[in-house]
Parts: structure tokens; sequence; C-alpha cells
């Protein structure tokens, strides 16, 4: 018998009230799993006529998502005296507060929302912090990475799995769609130090730091060029999905700063941020291009971020050659 989730929660002496609420986080996802392998069937798979705070047109799905996130009693806690402070969303422009709890989540509820309607695969990711007594401001939500207190996604693709860490290493759990327990089936997810595989939308070529370009470039060039490899390339378009790759199998995932804005596409609090904790967690390097993603001291709710993750050996090739300017 494969060891279920509260198990290993349970042997990894988690607080009970992180316990509680990383299970209600993965009720949560089994949910949201639902919803999305119903979708066409639903009727579910469009846009909607609106955007949200980050100028994106909104998937139908990931206000049902986001919509399954806001009720209330998943977070209430065996004792209904609450485990969660407030609620913040890629899909809210402000935090939501809840009746109160030691905790504050963090989340993507759909990420990858454009692989929704081409059946691709795409995910949930998830960020727990302290938070405080009394009131929440945006202020106590805006702590630098190193202050998760767990972090991890799930992935709905050909299997459900749900990957976590409250800062003991990375291991994944596949749903058993029968029972609907979430049954350990990668005790320790380790990114390999080296990997000849990288992840990037190549299409934003042009709009790239010449570091970046020159890094991709030797990539391209392959046994004759100056890394003297062939390399491969995969782009999922769903972070969650070549994340997962890189935690399986190693690689090097890039989505860095577009030069035309001087930002990046993708979110601190509620992407970069779980996602490097899960990176560093499995011995893999996680930045922005140069410094840790963790350091980073977050300044708003819904930053952007360049990043660089994966493989020790190639991300700190790609940090030398931003230094080398
Ligand atoms: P989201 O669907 O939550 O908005 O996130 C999408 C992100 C990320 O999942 C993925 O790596 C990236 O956007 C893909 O960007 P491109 O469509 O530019 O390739
Ligand atoms: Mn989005
Ligand atoms: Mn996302
Ligand atoms: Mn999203």
């Amino acid at each position: 018998m494969l060891k279920p989730l509260s198990q290993y929660l349970t042997e990894q002496a988690a607080p009970d009230r992180l316990r509680q609420l990383i299970l209600a986080v993965a009720d949560a996802c089994r949910d949201i799993g639902h919803a999305v392998n119903t979708s066409a069937l639903d009727g579910v798979q469009g846009a909607l006529n609106q955007e949200n705070v980050q100028g994106e047109v909104q998937k139908q799905l990931d206000v049902i998502a986001n919509d399954m996130m806001l009720e209330e009693k998943r977070w209430g806690g065996v004792d209904g005296q609450g485990l969660v402070a407030a609620l913040v969303s890629e899909e809210m422009e402000e935090i939501y507060p809840l009746k109160g709890g030691e905790f504050l989540l963090v989340f993507d509820p759909i990420d990858g929302s454009s692989n929704v309607d081409v059946n691709g695969v795409v995910g949930t990711i998830f960020s727990i912090l302290k938070a405080p007594v009394g009131k929440v401001t945006e202020a106590d939500v805006l702590q630098s990475g190193r202050h998760q207190v767990a972090a991890g996604y799930a992935i709905y693709g050909p299997q459900t799995t749900l990957v976590l860490t409250i800062g003991k290493g990375v291991s994944a759990f596949s749903l058993d769609q029968k029972s609907g327990d979430w049954l350990m089936t990668v005790p320790a997810m380790t990114i390999p130090a080296t990997t000849r595989e990288f992840a990037i939308n190549m299409s934003n070529h042009r709009h790239w730091a010449a570091p970046v370009r020159r890094y991709i470039d030797e990539c391209l060039a392959g046994k004759t060029g100056p890394r003297g490899a062939d390399f491969n390339m995969r782009w999922l378009a769903s972070m969650v999905g070549d994340v997962h790759r890189v935690l399986t199998r190693g690689g090097i995932f890039m989505y860095p700063v577009d030069s035309r804005k001087g930002i990046g596409k993708l979110r601190l609090m509620y992407e970069a941020n779980p996602i490097a904790f899960l990176i560093e967690q499995a011995g893999g390097v996680a930045t922005d291009g140069v410094n840790p993603i963790l350091d980073i001291a977050p300044e708003a709710l819904h930053q952007r971020v360049g990043v660089v993750l994966g493989s020790r050996e190639e991300v700190e090739r790609v940090t030398a050659y931003h230094k080398e300017g």
C-alpha cells in the first residue's frame, strides 16, 4: 500500500494545523482537478469578457477554480476555528480576508490556463505563509519566499499529482481517482545538477537580454558549438507542467525579463516563490537571472519577476553570463 499524504504529514511531524491546512488544500485541488476534467462536458472551457488584475482575459475555469478556493468552509479546520486568515490569488486584485487563522494561503488557481481548451496540462500552485495576529494587511503578505512554511502544486495531466514541500524535501502524491486518496508515488524528488534540456518560449528571443540570448544560442549550436553538446527543447506553456518535468528528470526552465518592459511575466508571490521553494528543496537553483528568487523582498502583491530555474550547473552558467554582461 502506498503511503497516504495524511500519514506522510504525521511522520514528518507537521504541526497539526499546518497538516489540516495542507489536507484541505489537497481536497481543493482534487475538486479543481475534477472541474478541469469535466470542463468540456460542462461547457466551461471558454474565455470571459473580463480581465483580471494582470490584464489577462480570464478563462471561465480561472474563475470557477478561484471561486472553489474562496469557499470558507474549506478552511475552517476540524475545530471550525479557522486555519487561514486571508487568501491571495492571481485572480483577485486585493487580499481576501477570512474569519481567522494562523496561515495565509497564496495561490494561482489555474496555471497554464491557455491550455484549458486544447486539453493541455494545467495546474494549481499554492504557497503557505504565517499570518499576523489580527487584521491582515497587504504588507503582512509581502514576505520573501524564505518565509514560506509550505508550498506545492497540483498538476492535472494524465495523472493528477500533488507535489509538496514543508521544508523537508519534495514528495509527490498521485490521486487515486476511486478512493480520492493522495498516495505517495515519489518519496523524494531531486534535480540532477546537469542537463541537456531547456524550456523557454523561443518566440520572445528578440526581447531577451544579451546574456540570455548568448546562453540559448549556445544551446542551439549543438555539438559543434561552445557547449559541445546537442540540447533538446520543451515548452508546455504551463509552468507547472514544465517544472514537473524539471523536478522529475532535470532541465532548465526560463521565463526571462522582457527587455521591452524590463519585467518578467511570471508572478513572484504565487508562481515563482512556491516553485522556487520546491526547486531548492529538490537540490536545484532558482534565480531571477542573477539572484535567488526566495531572497527577493516583495513590493507588490502581483509583482512579476524573471525566472531561471532547474539544474544547478545550467542555472549558474546563466548567472555567470549575466555577471559578465
Ligand atoms: P497563468 O495561466 O496562471 O496565467 O500562467 C501562465 C504562465 C505559466 O504557466 C507559463 O509558463 C507561461 O505563462 C506561458 O507563457 P507563454 O504563453 O508566453 O508561453
Ligand atoms: Mn493567468
Ligand atoms: Mn500561472
Ligand atoms: Mn493562473
